[in-house]
């Protein structure tokens, strides 16, 4: 049976030069080396300079995303940008970077869906694949998250940074073999009720200012445990897979105890898991194509590999999706 289905081609990743670590962050407030890393294996953070905005991240991304995929500007036919930190309450950030990158066609727009963020424009796009509507397509979680940041609140600034990742997803009509390339398949949740278990404190409807994020910790612990758990399991069972046939887990990277329970759930040994946290602590929707491109650059990640990503985050809202790396023609 034919089918099409999106491959993903390409993708590619920014950093803010400016790395904040551990220690730094000790002497501004009561907190420490020791505390951050055993409770989160956050080692450092990246922070985007004074000027860098969400686009400037998201726009070096996707150049390298395309260069990558080795596609021109003119093949775009969609840009999705996950953020949660917009440049501007409008227009949306994507189609700054449309303009940056000088495309023209198609449409331009953001998902947001906080940390989930990248999994739910991975969604959409392949959505708009299948349907026939876009081709080819520049999926990117960008975030300035610090800028949202309380700095005096211990509980939260110690766990997030900046940073931007971007993959380029194209339309290919293969069969419907679930071992062919390309996305397998997404699963999209969100439970509204948890809405104060993390979220931010203004808006420009609510109080016409930005606010600061803040978040039951704990709470939002238990349930990314047994939400990513059961969202991997719905996402295998989908595809008539097992654990075992997972190459690489891509999870998000929030906390190294939510990662290391994932893997021990599907009994994955540690080196199949891609774990970035101790470098990038939690970029929000840029952190799974960041752990991605990191190890797709390395060479763990290759060719005919089946990735399984996952993120859960504020609303909240979760995801999951399974991919097998690269081109048919080319395994
Ligand atoms: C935030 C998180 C690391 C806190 O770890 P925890 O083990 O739950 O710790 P608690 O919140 O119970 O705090 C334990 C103690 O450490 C203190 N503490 C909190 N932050 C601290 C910090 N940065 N440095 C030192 N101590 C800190 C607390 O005040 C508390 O002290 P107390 O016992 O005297 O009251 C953990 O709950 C977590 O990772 N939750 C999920 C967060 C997440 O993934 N969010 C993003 C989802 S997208």
């Amino acid at each position: 049976m034919s089918m099409r289905r999106s491959l993903l081609i390409g993708c590619g990743s920014y950093l803010p030069e400016r790395i904040l670590s551990n220690a730094e962050l000790a002497k501004k407030i009561d907190t420490s080396h020791e505390w951050i890393v055993q409770r989160t294996g956050i080692h450092q953070r990246h922070v985007a300079a004074d000027g860098e905005l969400t686009s400037d991240l998201a726009l070096a991304a996707s150049r390298r995303a395309l260069e990558a995929a080795r596609i021109g500007v003119d093949e775009i036919d969609l840009i999705i940008v996950a953020t949660t930190t917009p440049d501007d309450t409008f227009p949306a950030t994507a189609t700054k970077v449309q303009a940056g990158l000088g495309a023209v066609r198609g449409a331009a727009f953001d998902v947001q869906a906080v940390c989930a963020g990248f999994v739910y424009a991975l969604a959409v796009a392949d959505n708009f694949i299948k349907a026939g509507q876009s081709n080819t397509a520049l999926v990117i979680g960008a975030e300035t998250f610090t800028r949202i940041l309380d700095w005096q609140d211990r509980s939260t600034c110690v766990l997030f940074g900046d940073g931007a990742g971007a993959v380029v997803l194209r339309g290919y009509e293969g069969s419907g073999d679930p071992s062919d390339h390309g996305i397998l398949s997404t699963h999209l949740h969100s439970d509204g009720r948890e809405r104060d278990i993390l979220y931010v404190d203004g808006g420009p409807s609510s109080t016409g200012t930005t606010g600061h994020v803040k978040m039951v910790g704990k709470e939002v612990y238990r349930h990314a445990v047994s939400k990513l758990g059961s969202v991997i399991e719905e996402a295998l069972a989908a595809n008539g897979l097992t654990a075992e046939d997972v190459d690489w887990l891509v999870p998000h990277q929030a906390n190294r105890r939510i990662i290391d329970s994932m893997a021990n759930r599907m009994k994955l040994p540690t080196e199949k898991v891609i774990c970035c946290i101790d470098r990038h602590a939690n970029t929000s929707a840029a952190s799974v194509p960041l752990a991605l491109t990191e190890a797709v650059q390395d060479g763990r990640i290759t060719q005919g590999d089946l990735v399984l990503f996952e993120a859960i985050g504020g609303g909240l809202a979760w995801g999951a999706g399974l991919v097998r790396m690269g081109y048919p023609d080319l395994a």
